[in-house]
């Protein structure tokens, strides 16, 4: 019955874990992050090399990484040489070093036994499992700022320092790692930035016309020909690029507005169904990400809320927003947490993307200041409540 007909075609395209073939207009950035590693086929465990992908949310970083490893396992393949690549998300492995090395060691040996190592031990063990297969691993952490809030710089230095104290023998471990902004890897040690500061690719906003490119790609993959007119893609696009050019936004859009066309047996996606999305992704952090927050990372969140909720400012300092948390604390009857602490909660926070936060160094110190790019503070306020209950 062609009242029933979907407008997609292929609604596999439009997934979190798609990787497209090839990225628009990411060509330089792709080009140089595989010639950082051409080693690897063309001189295998001769070097390694270490690189950072930098970028703003939805500005492709994970798209661009997961394209490279897949290309370059083909080309080894191809080339009959030995490599891996294992693509590793830190907030998704809590943070932790052993998490993220127990992935990467199960996927060259997935009967690996999960317990009884401390990651140290887990770092020469991947060594040792790299020396028996006789391979070359590029090791990708993806959202590294999670990692090095938990362990700190220690983490990134010893995957480093691995490889660098293997004089001799062969190179097997290159790394990858890819963060929003370079704010978390200002206090590593010198000789461990020094390298990664010449291997850096930075992602910029996408434009409003690439944004629309982006979306017209995949529209024609994953819609009927003729349900997902030009116009729409255009206003998908204009969307898209009102958000920091945040291509994931844009693609949920596309997904989103194709659900309520169907919803609404619509043979074709109208502006109204792209309203209704909008109006539906709307939501800058999910409610189960923020039930999976501490109680303290919780009522700092309300705390901030409930600033901008009462003050003109677009910005809080540190200093506000902690004594904004300290009320909240009294109401809801919790022992505040000390500032160090306090710092660590906004660090999660802002990782979530529930607050942005810029540095600003003063002679006074370094000092956070605190936004809400996105919901609106009263949206939140009610939110939180409805989340910890009455105080
Ligand atoms: N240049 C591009 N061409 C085609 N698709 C793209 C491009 N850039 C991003 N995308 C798509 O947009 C979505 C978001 O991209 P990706 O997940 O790589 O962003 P990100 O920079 O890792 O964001 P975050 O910081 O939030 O993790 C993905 O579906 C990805 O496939
Ligand atoms: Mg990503």
């Amino acid at each position: 019955m062609s009242r029933s007909r979907s407008v997609f075609i292929d609604k596999t395209v439009l997934d979190l874990n798609y990787v497209p073939q090839k990225l628009l207009h990411r060509d330089g950035e792709a080009n140089f992050l595989s010639s950082l590693f051409r080693f690897i086929v063309d001189a295998p465990y001769e070097m390694s090399q270490r690189a950072l992908i930098i970028g703003g949310v939805g500005s492709g970083k994970t798209a661009l990484a997961q394209r490279f490893g897949l290309n370059l396992m083909e080309e080894a393949k191809r080339r009959r040489v030995r490599a891996e690549y294992v693509h590793v998300n830190c907030r998704e492995s809590r943070g932790s070093l052993f998490m993220a090395l127990q992935r990467a060691v199960k996927r060259l040996r997935p009967q690996f036994p999960d317990r009884g190592y401390s990651s140290n031990e887990l770092l020469d063990t991947l060594m040792r499992i790299l020396d028996e297969e006789d391979t070359q691993l590029v090791l990708c952490l993806d959202e590294v700022d999670a990692l090095i809030e938990r362990e700190g710089g220690d983490a990134i230095y010893n995957l480093c320092r691995v490889q660098e104290e293997r004089l001799d023998g062969p190179r097997r471990l290159s790394l990858i790692f890819i963060s929003k902004s370079s704010e978390a890897f200002r206090d590593l040690d010198r000789s461990t930035l020094s390298t990664l500061q010449r291997n850096v690719i930075r992602m910029p906003e996408y434009t409003m016309a690439q944004l629309s490119g982006i979306v017209a790609s995949r529209a024609e993959m994953a819609f009927r020909p003729g349900a997902m007119p030009p116009e729409i893609i255009d206003f998908i696009g204009e969307l898209a690029a009102s958000e920091s050019g945040d291509a994931r936004y844009a693609i949920d859009l596309l997904h989103g507005s194709g659900m309520y066309a169907d919803s609404s047996h619509s043979q074709e996606v109208l502006p109204e169904h792209v309203r209704k999305a909008a109006a539906g992704i709307f939501q800058p952090i999910r409610p189960e990400e923020i039930r999976g927050l501490s109680r303290h990372e919780q009522l700092a969140l309300l705390g901030i809320a409930r600033f901008f909720l009462h003050s003109r400012e677009a910005k809080a300092t540190t200093g506000e927003a902690e004594t904004s948390y300290r009320v909240v604390c009294e109401e809801y009857g919790e022992e505040p947490r000390g500032h160090t602490q306090f710092w660590k909660y906004l660090n999660a926070l802002s990782g979530l993307g529930a607050i942005s936060a810029e540095l600003n160094a003063s002679e006074k110190g370094r000092t956070q200041l605190i936004g809400l790019p996105r919901m609106p503070a009263e949206e939140l306020e009610r939110r939180m409540v409805e989340i910890l209950g009455r105080g």
